[in-house]
């Protein structure tokens, strides 16, 4: 919503980060306010990316904790700040790194893949990291014969196995936000809207991928409503995506999955937490800043590493 507080926001925030060679690096799940004033808005693949690339010295990581943490651990000398430090990930969450260095040891020769929604700890437990737009390519740049263990999201393994004709070991963790959606939602809007494509982040349970047309990252989601000649979408992931989409198709319309009854909408609460205010005042007083141990830094970073090589 474009109010006057807003743009005083904004505009105080744009002279802020010249004066400071500060760059705002937003996730499509954030409220619009924040995309609008963002250098780049992406997904976890495009958002590492920019991190790792970025001349600035000051990274203000409009995302979640595990987003700005892999800035950190790309941009190591960079300031990375985060407008909320509560904003963490329930899937993140789901992955304990006590229990999942327990849950290695009882699987010998496994290599570990985790998907980059996860702490610091666990990329540093990992072999390589991988995101929802590369983690088919990262699982089949390994021989079938692998024995690999999947982490966290359950789901998004799941659907891997699937395609890929793999039988990875899932660590049992998933993402509230995408877990809750429905199936019955589903079917409801489809009969209400048969007109409309299913497009569906692979966060989602399998019962919803498989009614999907299209599954794919937040801009691979994009992408596809933009270029399929469908006028009608039933959106099945976050809420902030819409935005974009939006924007990209104003005459399109765009259905959210619903899992509230009281509004149209699946907000993350986490990436929710994420004001214009809160970024303001981050970028003002450069804090609260990320900061991570050296050593955890180093071990985090080359299964990293390895998965930007092979994206690029
Ligand atoms: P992507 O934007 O990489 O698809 O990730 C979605 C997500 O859940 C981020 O928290
Ligand atoms: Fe984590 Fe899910 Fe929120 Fe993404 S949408 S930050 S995976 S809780």
């Amino acid at each position: 919503m474009k109010t006057l507080e807003n743009q005083i926001l904004a505009d105080k925030i744009q002279k802020l980060k010249k004066e400071k060679n500060a760059v705002i690096l937003a996730h499509y799940y954030q409220v619009s306010e924040i995309q609008d004033i963002a250098d780049f808005i992406g997904d976890s693949l495009q958002l590492s990316q920019n991190a790792k690339s970025t001349d600035a010295d000051i990274i203000v990581f409009a995302g979640v904790h595990f987003m700005a943490e892999t800035a950190k651990i790309l941009s190591p000398g960079k300031k990375v700040l985060l407008p909320d430090l509560e904003a963490g990930c329930s899937l993140a969450d789901s992955c304990p790194p006590d229990k999942f260095k327990k849950f290695k040891e009882e699987h010998p020769g496994h290599i570990v893949i985790s998907y980059i929604n996860c702490s610091a700890q666990i990329k540093a437990l990992s072999d390589i990291i991988c995101t929802s737009s590369n983690a088919l390519k990262i699982v089949e740049s390994f021989p079938k014969e692998q024995k690999i263990i999947f982490a966290p999201d359950k789901n998004l393994g799941g659907y891997i196995n699937q395609v890929s004709g793999r039988n990875m070991v899932l660590w049992n963790g998933s993402c509230e936000v995408h877990d809750i959606i429905k199936a019955e939602e589903v079917i409801r809007l489809k009969s209400i809207h048969p007109d409309a494509k299913l497009i569906a982040h692979p966060e989602c349970k399998d019962i919803i991928l498989q009614m999907a047309d299209y599954i794919g990252s937040t801009t691979a989601l994009l992408n596809f409503s933009i270029k399929d000649p469908s006028q009608k979408f039933i959106v099945a992931t976050e809420t902030g995506i819409l935005h974009q989409m939006k924007k990209s198709s104003p005459g399109k319309e765009f259905i959210i999955v619903p899992t509230d009854k009281k509004c149209n909408c699946n907000d993350c609460p986490y990436m929710k937490l994420n004001t214009l205010e809160k970024l303001y005042l981050s970028l003002k007083n450069e804090k609260p800043e990320i900061l991570l141990p050296e050593a955890l830094i180093k071990a985090a970073e080359s299964p990293i590493l390895r998965m930007l090589e092979l994206s690029s």
